[in-house]
């Protein structure tokens, strides 16, 4: 069995991760890899519906309630579909995931990091990402790219886009080995190659 391996790709709203994953996902597929594409929140049945409260419900939502239902989607997330993948040797691509939390719930709302940090190694099982990868952008460009039709988080404000692009870039630099920050506002081929390079390295440094 070849060894399993877990990505996440993480960044704010409009920065253009979920077409990046798609595109790795089908250049890794096309080199024979086994790749499982997955997100957070909402990959199926049970987190389908938390995504439906977390993006849609039109009634108050305390911060604490909500970072408490992220996290509850991670862990069935982690239990029911991350794990068994990764254990079995796929490649695991997910669309957000622990550093989500982190740089919404904690820099965005204003949460205690420290407690965040906690609660997502409780939902996780301490499990983490092999290699995540941040999409940069500036707020502006963030809310320009997701346009007027916004869900209840992008509905949260330029200010509170400008603490969460600030908190993916404080959480990268303490992790520098696992997370690494592209330029997000360069042309979709210029990041997928970006990507593919960081992929290619991350591969090879497996294998010696
Ligand atoms: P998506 O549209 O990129 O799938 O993300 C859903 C929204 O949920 C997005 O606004 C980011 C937000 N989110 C959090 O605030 N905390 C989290 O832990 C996760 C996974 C997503």
């Amino acid at each position: 069995m070849t060894q399993g391996l877990f990505i996440t790709f993480e960044g704010a709203d409009g920065c253009g991760k979920t077409t990046q994953l798609k595109l790795l996902a089908e250049y890794l597929q096309k080199n024979g890899v086994d790749v499982l594409v997955t997100r957070e929140p909402g990959a199926k049945g049970l987190g389908e519906k938390l995504r439906d409260i977390l993006l849609n419900y039109d009634g108050v939502v305390s911060d604490r309630c909500e970072a408490f239902l992220f996290l509850a989607d991670r862990a069935q997330h982690i239990d029911t579909i991350v794990a068994p993948a990764v254990d079995a040797g796929k490649v695991v691509l997910c669309d957000r995931h622990i550093d989500s939390t982190a740089a919404y719930q904690g820099y965005g709302r204003g949460q205690d990091i420290v407690q965040i940090n906690n609660l997502n190694m409780i939902a996780t099982g301490g499990r983490k990402p092999d290699l995540t990868i941040v999409f940069d952008i500036d707020a502006e460009t963030s809310l320009a790219r997701v346009g007027s039709a916004k869900d209840r988080m992008e509905s949260s404000g330029i200010e509170f886009f400008n603490r969460v692009r600030d908190g993916y870039l404080k959480i990268a630099a303490l992790e520098p080995n696992r997370i690494k920050v592209l330029d997000a506002t360069k042309s979709i081929d210029e990041v997928q190659q970006d990507v593919i390079e960081l992929i290619n390295t991350k591969l090879c440094a497996l294998k010696s």
